[in-house]
């Protein structure tokens, strides 16, 4: 098993490997300029094809020294910056960073432990997200007053979390108000929030009696808007509602999908009349690569092979897995695995290539035969990181993440509910804002 980082292959690898031969250009071409004020897309990767809506935060072009600046020079600059800042300075590192990105990171993991450590840590003052918008969003609501929340590349968002905006969720929401009432002992509709969505859209469900999901809860997030609601609103993907729904077995005539572009997206109201889940039309395009043939040429080449995939995959694809799991599940089950186990996995590269490189022991490769990492995520590269924490040494606070008030105290309603929930795991010493407020 190759060794390489994910940015080492794409250098080394045939056109024929690559989503996109535009991986090889540095990040920074993609920054706004003043003759190019935005990029149109989200850049290379997975979310390429995907449309960038124009609320999307834009990244203005980093300094030329750091452009410039070779990458020995860059990993100097970030070591001396972080061992003066010293326990002021956190860096996470979700599991979908580059290499060149993780090495960097005081703790690795999935978005929600990544920002429920963050809180917890309250020396620190200065908490750098190496993740996507959201993730920095949600760092910002647990963090406490004097904790600085920053993105290194802000055009880091992430696609599936921009296909469900705020106006199209209120637009939908009067449209089912309107055909299903308010109800009466029960709510008519819940709605419920993946985490990969903006704080916006958790302070939407936070006023209105619905609640956050992670991948890992999910299921039993569900199962308490049911308890609450006759049916549940589930935002932005469509894949994670769906399994969900499959586990908790509503039938498939019990699940329509809402496209937030026509008119009752695209339902009749007989069908959101019997609906139990309201699935919104949104995806995440790393997931939605990976398919049934892939795991069926696994299988032939391997046989025998563990096949272990993230519930954001189409449901055939789970289906046809052997496990599903959030990339916790999915790093806690390889690495506590067989030596001598074989392992085809459904998720981001950077993360599979990584638990490769890991456990050498274990044979362990990505389903998708072609390097196509996150595109956002891909956006934070060293250079950027080094730009941020040296500004940060110098008093200048970059590309700070803060959630208004209003939204963070609605939003912190929605998260609170789903950390009160029996069997959440807490924080064990968060305190202040990182801890929950379970009387919601
Ligand atoms: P988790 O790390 O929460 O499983 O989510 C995966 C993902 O797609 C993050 O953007
Ligand atoms: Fe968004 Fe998918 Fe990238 Fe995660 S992997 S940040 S869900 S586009």
């Amino acid at each position: 098993m190759t060794k390489l980082s994910i940015a080492e292959q794409i250098t080394a690898a045939p056109r024929r490997e690559l989503c996109s031969s535009e991986l090889t250009w540095d990040p920074w071409v993609h920054d706004a300029r003043p003759e190019a004020p935005r990029s149109p897309r989200y850049g290379p990767g997975a979310s390429q094809w995907d449309a960038i809506p124009a609320s999307a935060p834009v990244q203005t072009e980093i300094p030329e020294c750091y452009r410039r600046m070779p990458e020995e020079e860059l990993a100097d600059r970030i070591a001396v910056a972080k061992a003066s800042l010293g326990s002021r300075l956190i860096i996470l590192g979700h599991h979908y960073q580059r290499d060149e990105i993780i090495r960097w990171a005081d703790f690795r993991g999935d978005s929600f432990k990544l920002s429920q450590l963050a809180a917890a840590r309250k020396e620190a003052d200065c908490i750098v997200f190496c993740g996507v918008h959201f993730m920095a969003e949600s760092a910002n609501i647990l963090a406490a007053d004097h904790q600085r929340v920053i993105l290194p590349n802000l055009a880091a968002g992430c696609s599936m979390a921009d296909m469900a905006d705020e106006a199209q969720v209120l637009a939908c929401w009067r449209q089912l108000d309107e055909i299903l009432g308010r109800g009466e002992d029960r709510a008519a509709v819940v709605p419920v929030t993946y985490m990969n969505s903006s704080a916006a859209l958790k302070a939407f469900c936070g006023e209105r009696g619905g609640v956050v999901c992670t991948s890992s809860n999910a299921t039993r997030v569900l199962e308490w808007a049911f308890m609450r609601g006759e049916r549940v609103l589930f935002f932005p993907d469509e894949h994670l509602g769906r399994n969900t729904g499959v586990k908790l077995g509503i039938a498939d005539d019990g699940m329509v999908v809402w496209d937030p572009r026509r008119p009752l997206g695209g339902n009749s109201i007989d069908a959101l009349g019997r609906a139990r889940l309201i699935l919104w039309r949104g995806w995440c395009s790393v997931h939605a690569r990976f398919n049934v043939a892939q795991i069926a040429q696994a299988r032939r080449n391997y046989p025998g092979i563990h096949v272990i995939v993230h519930p954001e995959c189409r449901r055939e694809v789970v289906e046809a897995a052997d496990l599903e799991g959030s990339t916790e599940f999915i790093l806690e089950t390889i690495s506590s695995a067989q030596p001598g186990s074989q392992w085809a996995v459904g998720t981001e590269i950077n993360m599979v290539n990584r638990l490769a490189a890991e456990h050498p022991d274990k044979l362990i490769f990505c389903l998708d035969p072609v390097i196509c990492p996150c595109s956002t995520m891909y956006r934070i590269h060293p250079a950027y990181l080094a730009w941020v924490l040296e500004a940060f040494v110098e008093g200048h606070v970059l590309n700070e993440i803060v959630v208004p008030d209003r939204v963070k105290a609605a939003a912190r309603v929605a998260l609170d509910r789903m950390l009160c929930l029996p069997g959440q795991a807490q924080p064990s010493t968060a305190r202040g804002r990182g801890r929950p407020r379970c009387a919601t």
